[in-house]
């Protein structure tokens, strides 16, 4: 196949209703139904040549793939991914020492013959690092629904620009499980079980090569039995297309694909080849029965990339689309299941918004007037206390002035009356020498006449 031939069976498969459309026979009116009616023409008329300009739009436009890649640190995420895209691209390994899982997105532009290819690789750092495990799929799904309405904002948007939108949104998750042979680990099952209507999830064993065929058959088995029994979904190749229906049924009764990564090139007779050496012998990547890799190559870019993009968009995104608008409130049917507008629909929002917002307004204003006048109660009783205490200090304060005054008046009369005693003692004091004389000269000779 070309590649020109590769992006027109793509186009077809997006074209669905071309396909289905039954093919008038020349000269016969067929009925399909009442409304629409199917009738030959005459002669050429040049749609038919509308599928190769859609492929003719799709090559200068380009297409875009995200791929997810879940798995445990050193699982060989980077090594598949180079070796499915036949290319380096330079993935640096983590530490197995993050705090919590982070996602790290690349995007990178290739080309294979005349059609480009905008590749996303979202790579989940830390997985399963942490010593809690119970958190570490939260990220991985706050990651996808972010990107789903980054979309849908963008599809809500006045002016849109849809057509060179940068679509982000997860197309393919390749969920690495370990090569233990034993069976899923809880953080698989659940993380699976969180992502899987989110996105399509192809489960693969990583590092086919370090588990014997007979145990990797069994392991098969029993990881299947296990998803189907925790009612995991993951993505089934689809089998209503005829002309790849019977390779993707088989693939999908080989699933999980055992794959084996490697760039490195070893010579096998006169060729190389990709292959991991060991001292026993080597493993060919490309060799399908030595791993599952060619298969996964194939079904995930050759067959059924379109199917992954177009699932992506009808399943997943419309769920998270049909979720989010009905939380936001709008919905198809009215209360007498008749179909409500877009419109309509926001209009009985409106209302209700508004009859909401005045039932709120009105609350908070009874709610305020009761706190005021609670507040008002609360501040009457403070004043008429303070009131009280007031009437109280003020008595106490008249009854110590009262005191005080008598005091005063004690003092006064006390110092009136020192006054008047100093004043008596200071005259006496003052009255002449003479009036004083004969009387002590008296004194003095009555004692000098008891010595004699
Ligand atoms: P982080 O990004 O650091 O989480 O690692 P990763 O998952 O990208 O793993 P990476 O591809 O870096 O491979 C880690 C180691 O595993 C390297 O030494 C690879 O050579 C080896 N490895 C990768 N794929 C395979 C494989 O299929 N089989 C075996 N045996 N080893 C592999
Ligand atoms: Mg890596």
């Amino acid at each position: 196949m070309t590649s020109s031939d590769v992006a027109r069976h793509t186009v077809l498969q997006s074209l669905g209703g071309l396909k289905s459309c039954p093919s008038p026979q020349p000269g016969k009116e067929d009925k399909v139904d009442d409304s629409l009616r199917c009738l030959s023409i005459n002669g050429r008329v040049g749609f038919e040549n509308l599928p190769d300009q859609l492929v003719n739009r799709s090559i200068q436009q380009g297409f875009c793939f995200n791929i997810l890649c879940v798995g445990e640190t050193g699982i060989g995420k980077s090594t598949l991914i180079d070796t499915l895209f036949n290319t380096n691209f330079n993935d640096l390994e983590s530490s197995h020492f993050h705090p919590n899982v982070r996602l790290k997105a690349q995007t990178y532009e290739l080309q294979e013959s005349s059609v480009r290819l905008k590749l996303t690789i979202v790579n989940t750092v830390g997985f399963g690092d942490q010593i809690n495990k119970e958190e570490s799929y939260q990220p991985i799904v706050d990651y996808i629904d972010a990107q789903f309405e980054a979309y849908l904002q963008e599809e809500l948007k006045i002016k849109r620009s849809l057509f060179n939108y940068h679509d982000s949104r997860i197309h393919a998750c390749l969920y690495f499980i370990s090569p233990t042979g034993h069976s899923l680990k809880t953080l698989d099952l659940l993380t699976m079980k969180s992502l899987d209507s989110k996105v399509n999830i192809i489960p693969v064993i990583a590092k086919a090569d370090t588990i014997s065929k007979t145990e990797l058959q069994k392991f098969k088995l029993k990881l299947m039995s296990e998803l189907v029994s925790n009612g995991v979904q993951i993505y089934q190749f689809p089998t209503d297309d005829e002309s790849i229906s019977k390779i993707n049924s088989s693939m999908n009764g080989q699933l999980p694909f055992a794959v084996v990564g490697s760039m490195e090139e070893v010579k096998l007779g006169n060729k190389m080849v990709k292959a991991r050496q060991y001292p026993w012998g080597i493993v060919q990547v490309e060799n399908e029965t030595h791993c599952d890799f060619v298969k996964l190559r194939e079904m995930l870019i050759c067959t059924n990339m379109e199917d992954l993009r177009e699932q992506t968009h009808t399943r997943h995104y419309e769920l998270y689309r049909r979720c989010k608008l009905e939380e936001m409130g709008f919905k198809d049917v009215g209360p007498e299941n008749k179909p409500v507008s877009l419109q309509e629909a926001y209009e009985i929002k409106r209302h209700e918004f508004y009859g909401e917002r005045q039932r709120k307004e009105e609350e908070m204003k009874q709610m305020f007037v009761q706190r005021v006048k609670e507040k008002e109660s609360i501040l009457k009783e403070a004043e008429r206390e303070l009131q009280a205490k007031f009437e109280h200090l003020k008595r106490l304060h008249q009854e110590e002035r009262m005191k005080l005054e008598e005091k005063r008046r004690y003092l006064e009369e006390e110092i009136n009356a020192f006054a008047k005693k100093k004043a008596a003692s200071e005259l006496l004091q003052n009255q002449p020498l003479n009036a004083s004389g004969p009387s002590v000269k008296k004194d003095k000779d009555r004692k000098n006449s008891s010595f004699m």
